[in-house]
Order: C-alpha cells, then structure tokens, then sequence
C-alpha cells in the first residue's frame, strides 16, 4: 500500500471497476469467518477476481478466509462482496485493514454491509444466532482516522459516531425479519479468544457480543460517508459461559451453517437500501 490510505483505495476502485466491468458499485458486503454460503445465497457473480489484483490487501494468513471478490447483481443494485476480510491479528496495519471499504466507498458504495462471527456474552443469544449491532465497543486501541488529515470528500478527523450503525437500515433489516435482535458488538485485537474474566468485564462493560473485526471497518466505512449494517453471528457462548472451551473449526462450522440463512435476509434487504432513499 501507499503511504497515503486514501489514494491507494482510489486506486483500487479504478481496478475494481476495470476487473468487475462495473463503473461503480452501490453496496459493498464484508464476509466474515465461514460466511462463503451468504455469498452464494446472493446471487451468481456477473464477475469474480482475486483481492491481490484489485491491490492494496495484503494476502490473508488464516484458513476459511478466500480473498476473492464478486460483483453481483441484486434486484437493481450492484453489490460488492469481498468474501473474506483482512484483520488487525495478522500483523496488518489499520489501514490495511479498512483499505476494502475505503476502496468500495470510493467505488461508489453508499452502503456497506459488514458481517462478522462473534462469541455470545449475552445469555439471550445462542449459538446460531444473527443480531444486528447497534453500537460497538472498540477495544483494539486503533483507529482507522490515524494519519494525515483526510483529503475532500471524507469526513472531518473527529468524525461523529453517535449513530454509527444506521438506525434506518436496522429498521429495513427487522421488517424483513421482526425477530431479529440487536447488540452491542465488543471488538478485541485477538487472535487469542478472550479469558473468562475479560467476559464478565465486558459484560459489566454493556457488551453482548464479542469478536475480533468490524468495529474499524465500521468507522472508515461511515467516514468514508456510507451508512453502516453490522450483523453479527453468534457462533459459540463467550469464554466461561459454557462447559467446554472454544475452537476456532466448530466457530466456522457454525458460521458455515447459519450463512446462507443470513445471506437470504441480505438478498431481501439489499435492492431497498438504495431505493428506500440513500442514493
Ligand atoms: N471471541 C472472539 N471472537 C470470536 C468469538 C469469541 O468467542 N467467536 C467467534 N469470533
């Protein structure tokens, strides 16, 4: 990547839409661990490419992470899926780590969906379980906004997270399915799960669910000036709520299970996310 986060995500947008034969994109959805099968529920890809030719991601170090993207069409809106993320755990930069949504913004994104494997700390949620983050705790010690002041078209450095995740595009999502529930989303560097202490610390600390992504994609996503759908899967009882500990294979397995449930309520909600106003 280039010293400069935001030309190098221009870049990449010029890529992409040589590589997708589509000038611009208007949703860009991040998929998480063991999230292929929502990819597939959306739709077959008019295009599908390597992340290293799109440029600026450095290649993944972890198994169930396939660093490819697709360009699919849903209902009118054309979507961006990158199946697979780049995480903080991998050594990577923070600005690696945004650099896919930075670079779908910058293709046209006025909406990024981000999906991600969590630990369940709130009882109520058991393992299966999709909700919807309503806010996050970011526990990485990162921000996405370090660096040089942002170029035009960016939102200022001290950027306002009040609303983060888009209470109107919770609201689409709970009228496709009312069931849903929502969560605060605690985000922890990792890649080590977290000890049965920390849990109760961030239970007391207003969490419901715990993971180790999104939270920084999230903030580059909205400073970038695109409204923000976080869903959240929870795939095993945090640490300490549950007799055995956890394994990184049974949290894909059950991601693997539940995606394409997840990917049907993204292909119901995705062509009025633009249509319902943002575009
Ligand atoms: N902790 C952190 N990240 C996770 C977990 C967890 O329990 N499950 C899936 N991702």
């Amino acid at each position: 990547m280039t010293s400069d986060p935001y030309a190098a995500a221009r870049a990449s947008a010029e890529n992409l839409a040589r590589l997708s034969g589509q000038e611009r994109h208007d949703v860009a959805v991040v998929l998480g661990s063991g999230w292929a099968p929502a990819a597939d529920a959306l739709g077959t890809p008019a295009a599908e490419f390597d992340l290293a030719e799109v440029g600026g991601f450095p290649a993944p170090t972890v198994a169930g992470h396939v660093p490819l993207a697709r360009s699919v069409l849903v209902g009118g809106t054309r979507v961006l899926i990158y199946l697979g993320r780049i995480h903080l755990y991998e050594g990577n930069s923070v600005h690696a780590v945004v650099h896919g949504v930075r670079t779908a913004a910058a293709a046209g994104c006025k909406v990024v969906v981000l999906t991600n494997a969590s630990g369940g700390i709130n009882p109520a949620f058991g393992s299966g379980q999709p909700v919807l983050i309503s806010d996050h705790l970011n526990l990485t010690g990162k921000s996405p906004l370090t660096g040089p002041e942002p170029p035009a078209g960016y939102g200022p450095r001290f950027t306002d997270l009040s609303q983060l995740y888009s209470p109107r595009l919770r609201a689409l999502a709970r009228q496709a399915n009312p069931s849903l529930p929502e969560g605060v989303y605690a985000a922890l560097p990792g890649p080590h799960y977290e000890t049965p202490a920390e849990i109760r610390m961030l239970r007391t600390a207003g969490a419901d669910m715990v993971g180790m992504s999104t939270a920084l994609e999230a903030i580059a996503a909205h400073h970038a000036g695109a409204e923000v759908l976080g869903v959240s899967l929870v795939t095993n009882p945090a640490a300490g709520l549950s007799d055995s500990g956890l394994d990184h294979l049974e949290v894909l397995d059950v991601a693997k299970q539940a995606a394409s449930r997840v990917g049907d309520l993204l292909r119901a909600v995705l062509p009025r996310m633009i249509a319902d106003g943002s575009a």
